[in-house]
């Protein structure tokens, strides 16, 4: 549905977008993460016409980016990083100027408008002036707006940006009932954002791709140790020479403190030391409070692609 190919962006000498090439899938909903600066508004930009490429092309639903603006903005939903809203009209107003605009049928403004109302709960508001509105609020009039002629393709500039925690629950259901019949590009910082909604993650840092895969395959590829977090009573450096003795454990890492003593046990990927590490601990009398396989959060996986990249880690 959407194939990019060697998308590079420059601002003089900024490299904004830097030789980017991806697809999407129709139904998909793909997360785009990275840092502030890594580019994500710009790749947006581009793809839905606002912004020419300095170099390489894309296509949408077979439409190119260059010769097909027309049309593509006609199948497309944008919510932009900042909700593009003329704050003198009232929502009402403006979402069934925007579908005029979209060239929405006369005949099914009312349905496309009460359609976004119920979706993005627009009822209280509906009728006042957008610039009377709080952020949240105007947030979800662009996503509104984005909605309205039911594009094929939608592009969301962090959707959830301005949003209470109840409402962003809401958006990111909303966006993961679009899956299947919509195809869904968004951007966020917030990583469990992505794990939440998107099927596919491309993590972008200074311009270029670091990481394109679903969740689980992220982690896996980013994990190359199993890892054990053990909470005991009392520790001394006795236990953790017979921890390191256990077969299969290839580091130990203490984190001793006044409240707590937590060990850190990194094991070969294919080697579970759960049970051995227990038995161990408890034949020791050490006052075995907690054991827990640590699963890398997405978080973990961001930080460790993104530090790898600029060379500080690793
Ligand atoms: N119009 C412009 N002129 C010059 N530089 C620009 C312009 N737009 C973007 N840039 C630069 O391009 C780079 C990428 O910016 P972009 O807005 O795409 O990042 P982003 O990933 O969306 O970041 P954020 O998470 O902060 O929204 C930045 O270095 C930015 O300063
Ligand atoms: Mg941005």
């Amino acid at each position: 549905m959407i194939q990019v190919q060697n998308l590079t962006k420059k601002f003089g000498e900024i490299v904004a977008v830097n030789d980017l090439s991806f697809s999407v899938k129709k139904g998909e909903i793909l997360g785009f993460l990275g840092p502030n600066g890594a580019g994500k508004t710009t790749t947006m930009r581009i793809l839905t016409c606002y912004t020419p490429a300095t170099s390489g092309t894309a296509t949408i639903a077979g439409y190119d980016i260059f010769n097909d603006s027309f049309e593509i903005k006609r199948i497309l939903g944008y919510l932009p990083e900042t909700p593009p809203l003329y704050l003198e009209l009232t929502a009402r107003e403006y979402l069934l100027y925007v579908a005029k605009l979209k060239g929405v049928p006369i005949a099914k403004h009312r349905s496309a408008l009460d359609n976004v109302i119920q979706k993005c709960g627009l009822e209280k508001v509906i009728d006042r002036v957008l610039n009377n509105l709080s952020k949240g609020y105007r947030q979800r009039v662009g996503i509104a707006q984005a909605l309205i002629n039911s594009p094929q393709i939608l592009i969301l500039d962090e959707p959830t940006s301005g949003l209470d925690p109840k409402q962003i629950i809401e958006i990111r259901e909303l966006i993961k009932s679009l899956a299947g019949e919509h195809t869904v590009i968004l951007s966020t910082h917030i990583l469990p954002e992505v794990t939440q909604t998107c099927q596919k993650i491309i993590i972008i840092n200074e311009g270029s791709i670091v990481a394109e895969d679903s969740y689980e395959e992220l982690i896996a590829k980013t994990n190359k140790t199993n890892k054990t977090r053990v909470m005991i009573k009392t520790a001394d450096d006795n236990i953790i020479n017979k921890i390191k003795e256990i077969n299969g454990v290839q580091n130990v890492v203490r984190e001793f403190s006044a409240e707590r003593n937590v060990i850190i046990v990194e094991s070969e990927m294919d080697c579970d030391v759960r049970e051995e590490l227990a038995r161990m601990i408890v034949n020791s009398r050490c006052g075995l409070l907690e054991l827990k396989h640590e699963v890398m959060s997405l978080e973990d996986v961001f930080l460790h692609l993104i530090t790898k990249e600029e060379g500080t880690v690793n």
